[in-house]
């Protein structure tokens, strides 16, 4: 048998599709040159076999040495295997990132550089044919004002051009190979290092970040204004989307309304509840998508909207408010902006006019007023996948330039689609460089102060940590910003292509421990809330009334009930310990054992943590229903909405009073509801809602839509129909004023927020533990470090001892700990100062450590020093 490579320059017209190449009997048609390949003995070389594992099976052939593969790669090229009479048994295109990386791996510059010489443009794209840069006077011209050709040095095209051309726009013409057509097609793409767009984002706009114009005043001063960050261990995180924050909010003028600018509005109703929160200690604000996304037009006049007052006074359960938000929901100016068109850019839409320089410096000013009612910026980014690919679509970019090379595909040559469409591939020399470099455009140039990333276990670890390392290397004085405080976390799930490491060492949750790099903690989620995200809605957990408050649902055997609810309180435990690997706490069984050896049900381990900044604690996010709504749908349909209240409560303690990241969606606090939509990503303005005023939840607005949530209809209209689920306005504000008691609670006292696993270790306990325990009950002791205990320092001048209960039992309960007698303890000051007289009503007896605790109620005592 004998393999060649099939070579054909450009003259592809007669290789129509791909099962062309394959159909004439005796050969191929169309090509130019062939080249015989040479078969090597043994595997794949290890370096090869370690980037590209999947792989990893495949037989080596050799290139002949007299061929210049730089060239090749600029061809189209099939690989065909003949037999001994010479007739073609099976031909296939070739997959050349692996070449691309071996060849043209590069590290200087890219993009547009501004010196005092003119504007120089670099462009990689190694298997293009031909390169220009069309540049245009203004955003909307149909015809250049000039076309320039770029000059190649190996796979780099660069040139320069006039300073007076910034502030113009352009594109690049490429002529390149595209494998998905079969054809060398001219594309014209953005800039994949585009500093600004156009309003239709259709071409880059050539800008200068460091121009003074684009600055808003005291931003070159802005890092020695930014909120003081003693340590990593101390971040709290609050996830909010642009446009939720204030589209309904009537004390922003209508122009800044759903837009960067409203962050800047002093004394609105939202920046003041922003600042409530940060006054209360919380100390970030996690921004959903804000680069250039696709599907929502940036240019406002194009957006259909609809007219809410045809929906106001409907019944709560009807369905027309879907109806007429479905209609126009691809034309409207809501998405939660997931689908990436580039990365470097901020979102039009959210400008108050797209063009020119407008995006950058709002969003520059809403940085800058985040910063100064104290709060970190944190943005969150999607590398994980691209909105489109292909030579024509409009929203493609690097698919135009280097055909197939920063998709993942797989070995038949497909897109891998598992995170949506189109997944990257950081594995990929330049794509893992794209992602860094990216990184640091919106550290430096935005001054952000984290970020959060999408699907992160699709990324690989190497360049998590590359990038982790590139951020942190940034300085004050030489980058006018300090990366060391830079956050990064993401969701590390491990699932696709990806899983099991199918594609190299990627950032999933366990290959993360030791990186200070936070994942998402879906277990204490679940066991919290009850099953999954993906499991029976109905699904009881720790909170909602396992066992102990049954919902009608099939759980199964009481005693299995009370297995699940037991493996539940061990899973929340340890969570609370940080999630930490090596954290020893006694099961429900009574062992002692590590994090790491209590499993979940598909025996993979709970705990995946080495330190406490690599886990993220929540409960609810953007995705899936809110909080309220999940715990509207878990408890029984019985329950008062106080009871609801109380449980919402309830699980927002568990979250900031647990060591590691602690993690809020807007509006856990205000008990936001999305009538029981489990995904809204485009479900409009009308369902994501969010109150300032404190008026409303927004529950019972409609029955939220179809598409994702018809088959729950069932249990959803029942729920929006009877009007004692619905929060009155003293409800909210109650609520919120006892998340603001939390955060008080959290930041009172270091020993809630434990910088190091051993810490965690030696201070955190937790007592009714073992088979005999009371289910439904978690009590946790932090003790510092004192004369008593060797070696554990003293980290908190107030207090040397904390016991937290968190009764999410339907009844009050007592429970009597001899360890624990003898204390001091008295009920947290802010707990004694709040409006919850419920939590007053808590006792601790000194002389038994017998404690008594309300029905659904988180109880913080402390033992202050100087008593
Ligand atoms: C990639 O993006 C295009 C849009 O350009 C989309 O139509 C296509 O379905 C995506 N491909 C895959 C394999 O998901
Ligand atoms: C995802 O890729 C698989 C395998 O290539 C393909 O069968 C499937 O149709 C793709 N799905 C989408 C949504 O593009
Ligand atoms: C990443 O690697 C882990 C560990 O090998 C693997 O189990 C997982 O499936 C991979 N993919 C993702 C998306 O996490
Ligand atoms: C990555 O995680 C998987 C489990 O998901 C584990 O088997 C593997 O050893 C980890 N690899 C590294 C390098 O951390
Ligand atoms: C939860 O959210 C994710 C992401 O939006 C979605 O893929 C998933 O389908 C949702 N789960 C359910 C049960 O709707
Ligand atoms: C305390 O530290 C000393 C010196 O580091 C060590 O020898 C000793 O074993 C430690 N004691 C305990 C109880 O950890
Ligand atoms: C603990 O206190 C409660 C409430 O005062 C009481 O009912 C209970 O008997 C006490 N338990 C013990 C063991 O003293």
């Amino acid at each position: 048998m004998l393999l060649e490579i099939v070579i054909s320059f450009l003259i592809v017209c007669t290789i129509q599709e791909r099962v062309g190449l394959l159909k004439s009997e005796d050969g191929i048609d169309g090509y130019d040159s062939r080249i015989k390949l040479e078969a090597e003995s043994g595997s794949l070389p290890t370096d090869v076999i370690e980037k590209f594992p999947h792989i990893r099976n495949y037989k080596p052939f050799k290139v002949p040495s007299d061929f210049d593969i730089r060239d090749l790669v600029k061809s189209q090229l099939a690989v065909v295997c003949f037999d001994a009479e010479g007739r073609m048994i099976q031909g296939t295109g070739l997959q050349l990132p692996g070449v691309l990386d071996e060849l043209f791996s590069y590290d200087g510059p890219l993009g547009a550089h501004f010196t005092p010489e003119g504007v120089s443009l670099h462009l990689w794209a190694p298997t293009a044919q031909a390169v220009s840069v069309c540049i245009y006077k203004n955003p909307l011209a149909e015809s250049p004002m000039e076309i320039c050709p770029l000059n190649e040095v190996n796979g780099v095209w660069s040139t320069t051009v006039a300073s007076s051309w910034e502030g113009c726009y352009y594109l690049y013409k490429v002529s390149v190979y595209h494998p998905s057509t079969l054809k060398v097609e001219t594309c014209y793409a953005n800039d994949p290092y585009a500093r600004g767009l156009s309003g239709d984002g259709s071409k880059t706009f050539l800008v200068n970040l460091n121009s003074d114009d684009l600055k808003p005043e005291g931003w070159d001063k802005l890092a020695d204004k930014k909120p003081c960050l003693r340590s990593v261990s101390d971040i709290s995180i609050y996830e909010l989307h642009v446009r939720d924050f204030s589209a309904h909010d009537e004390t922003v003028g209508p122009e800044n309304r759903g837009g960067y600018l409203a962050f800047t509005i002093k004394d609105s109703a939202g920046v003041n509840h922003l600042q409530k929160l940060s006054d209360a200690g919380l100390t970030h604000l996690h921004l959903l998508p804000t680069f250039q996304f696709g599907d929502v037009d940036d240019e406002k006049d194009n957006w259909k909207s609809l007219d809410t007052s045809l929906l106001e006074g409907l019944p709560p359960d009807s369905a027309e408010a879907q109806a007429r938000i479905t209609e126009i929901q691809n034309d409207d100016g809501y998405n939660w902006g997931y689908n990436p068109v580039l990365w470097g850019v901020p979102k039009g839409s959210y400008a108050s006019d797209p063009t020119g320089p407008h995006r950058i410096i709002e969003f520059r000013k809403m940085v800058q007023a985040l910063n100064r009612i104290g709060l970190n910026v944190v943005l969150d980014v999607v590398y994980n996948h691209l909105h489109a690919s292909g030579p024509h679509d409009k929203d493609s970019v690097l698919d135009k330039i280097v055909p197939g090379y920063y998709l993942r595909r797989n070995n038949d040559g497909f897109i891998e689609n598992s995170t949506c469409v189109n997944n990257t591939a950081s594995e990929h020399y330049m794509v893992d460089r794209l992602i860094r470099d990216d990184l640091l455009n919106w550290v430096v140039n935005y001054k952000v102060d984290g970020f959060r990333f999408d699907l992160m276990g699709h990324i690989m670890k190497a360049t998590m940590v590359k990038a982790k390392d590139a951020i942190g290397n940034l300085r004050k004085e030489s980058d006018g910003v300090d990366g060391s405080r830079v956050y990064l976390y993401g969701e590390g799930w491990n699932f696709g292509e990806v899983a099991q490491n199918g594609r190299g060492i990627n950032a999933s949750q366990f290959n993360l421990s030791g990186t200070g790099i936070g994942s998402f903690n879906d277990r204490i989620r679940d066991a919290t809330l009850g099953g999954s995200p993906f499991g029976h809605p109905l699904q009881q957990g720790f909170i909602t009334g396992l066992l102990l408050q049954p919902n009608g649902h099939a759980h199964g055997p009481e005693a299995t009930q009370e297995l699940m609810l037991s493996t539940a309180k061990d899973h929340i435990q340890i969570g609370m310990a940080a999630n930490l690997m090596d954290y020893v706490l006694t099961n429900h069984e009574g062992k002692e054992v590590k994090g790491s050896e209590v499993l979940m049900h598909d025996a993979t381990p709970v705990a995946y943590a080495s330190q406490p900044t690599e886990t993220i604690s929540y409960v609810s996010a953007h995705d899936n229903e809110t909080l309220f709504d999940i715990i509207s749908l878990k408890t029984p349909m019985e329950i008062s909405v106080d009871e609801r209240c109380r449980i919402n409560h309830l699980a927002s303690s568990m979250i900031a009073l647990s060591q590691g990241i602690p993690f809020f969606h807007a509006g856990d606090e205000i008990l936001r509801s999305k009538s029981l939509d489990r995904d809204s990503y485009n479900s409009g303005d009308w369902f994501n809602r969010l109150d300032f005023s404190y008026n409303s939840n927004n529950w019972g607005v409609g029955l939220p839509p179809k598409g994702k949530n018809e088959h729950s209809w069932p249990l959803i209209k029942p729920r929006l129909q009877d009007p004692t689920f619905k929060p009155q306005r003293s409800h909210i504000v109650a609520t919120l004023h006892k998340f603001l008691d939390l955060l008080r609670i959290r930041y009172s006292s270091p020993l809630f927020r434990l910088d190091t696993a051993k810490a965690i270790q030696e201070r955190v306990r937790f007592h009714n533990t073992g088979p005999s325990s009371i289910p439904g009950a978690i009590v946790m002791s932090i003790e510092d470090g004192h004369k008593g205990i060797p070696n554990v320092s003293q980290i908190d001048p107030i207090y040397s001892f904390i016991v937290v209960i968190f009764n999410s039992r339907p009844s009050e309960f007592s429970f009597l700990c001899p360890v624990l007698k003898h204390r001091n303890l008295e009920l947290h000051p802010v707990q004694v100062m709040s409006g919850d007289e419920i939590v007053k009503k808590s006792v601790y007896d000194t002389f038994s450590g017998n404690f008594t605790i309300p029905a659904r109620t988180t109880t913080v005592f402390v033992e202050s020093r100087n008593v």
